[in-house]
């Protein structure tokens, strides 16, 4: 049996872990584990190379993949849909890494043509469904979390109010996670509204008590009120963010509002970048095993997924049919700890 593993979508510390754990499990049953280039496109162009221990080997602790990722989505790509069915006679299964887009493909190649495909989830965003948690976003928030300490120590000499933006297109999970480790003043995420006036009044509330210092963490998601839409979109229809991006809007709002000097670091990649945290290694290595069996079980079209401390599997259908994104709940934890 010969498995193919592809990594679709942005890189994300741990994508590597699941490569290993696959290939191991898979070794051990007795089959072939082929690389597929760089996600989608290289199911299109057929871009195969096999892995074996020694591309494998010490790969536990590094970042990004080493197949290589890219956002190509087969169904927007001419006869891409028939280049994915082709490549398939030279695979016995698939397991597709990646977040909703390449997992969204995954679960139309499976309901449409009954191809034997399995899914991995992730993202640094944690914004999918049918999982409690996806690996990578630990580790982004042990970045964004070490960034906004270091951040206060500059707010707080300068007696600047520093606005912090993290990644998050759709959902705030890692604004409202980090904000809280952080502990931000202000926190705003694609999920609610932002309302100038209200952050301006909670920075206020917070100098009219003595602080002369205010962090701020917004998601790259957010959309200020009025902002120009410039309806620019990529191959999966998600909308391109600005050049300019919402933090330093904001930053400008903040200042000429509040009159208070204001500093935007945005993290931009460098959340993404580099080792994945111990418990990232660890949930990306159960969830490649899961996959591995997934397939030797002939269990396609299911997604492995962690529900509480137990890794289970879901049907790819599930996972992709919404966006997970913060609830109130969550967002008022975060709250209580504004102004
Ligand atoms: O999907 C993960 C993610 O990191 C988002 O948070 C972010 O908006 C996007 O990828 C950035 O994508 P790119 O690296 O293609 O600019």
């Amino acid at each position: 049996m010969r498995i193919g593993i592809l990594t679709g979508g942005g890189d994300c510390p741990g994508l590597n872990a699941v490569i290993r754990a696959v290939a191991r499990r898979s070794w051990a049953n007795g089959y072939e584990v082929i690389g597929v280039r760089e996600g989608w496109r290289g199911m299109v162009e057929h871009l195969f190379a096999p892995l074996g221990p020694n591309e494998i080997s010490g790969i536990l602790p590094r970042g990004g993949t080493i197949v290589g990722t890219s956002r190509t989505n087969p169904y927007q790509v001419e006869g891409g849909v028939d280049k994915v069915r082709k490549a398939f006679e030279q695979l016995d299964a698939l397991v597709a890494i990646g977040g909703e887009d390449t997992l969204g493909v995954a679960s139309k190649l499976y309901a449409e043509f009954g191809l034997p495909v399995v899914g991995v989830p992730k993202t640094i965003d944690n914004d999918l469904s049918g999982t409690d948690y996806t690996f990578g976003f630990d580790t982004a928030v042990a970045i964004c979390t070490e960034a906004i300490d270091r951040i206060h120590t500059t707010a707080e000499s300068h007696n600047r109010v520093m606005v912090v933006e993290v990644m998050g297109r759709h959902a705030g999970w890692i604004a409202v996670h980090s904000g809280i480790a952080g502990g931000a003043d202000v926190i705003l995420i694609p999920e609610r509204p932002v309302v100038l006036d209200e952050v301006e009044a909670e920075i206020r509330k917070r100098h009219g008590r003595g602080k002369n210092f205010s962090i701020v963490v917004i998601s790259e998601g957010c959309e200020l009120p009025g902002a120009e839409d410039k309806g620019e979109v990529d191959q999966f229809g998600h909308k391109l963010l600005a050049k300019r991006g919402v933090g330093e809007q904001l930053g400008d709002e903040i200042e000429s509002r509040t009159g208070f000097e204001t500093r935007v670091t945005v993290l931009g990649h460098v959340q993404r970048g580099g080792s994945p945290t111990a418990r990232d290694r660890i949930l990306a290595t159960r969830f490649g095993l899961k996959a591995a069996d997934l397939v030797q079980q002939g269990e396609f079209g299911q997604m492995a997924a962690l529900h509480g401390d137990d890794v289970v599997s879901v049907s790819l259908e599930e996972a992709t049919a919404k966006l997970k994104t913060v609830p109130a709940e969550w967002y008022e934890v975060a709250r209580t700890f504004f102004g």
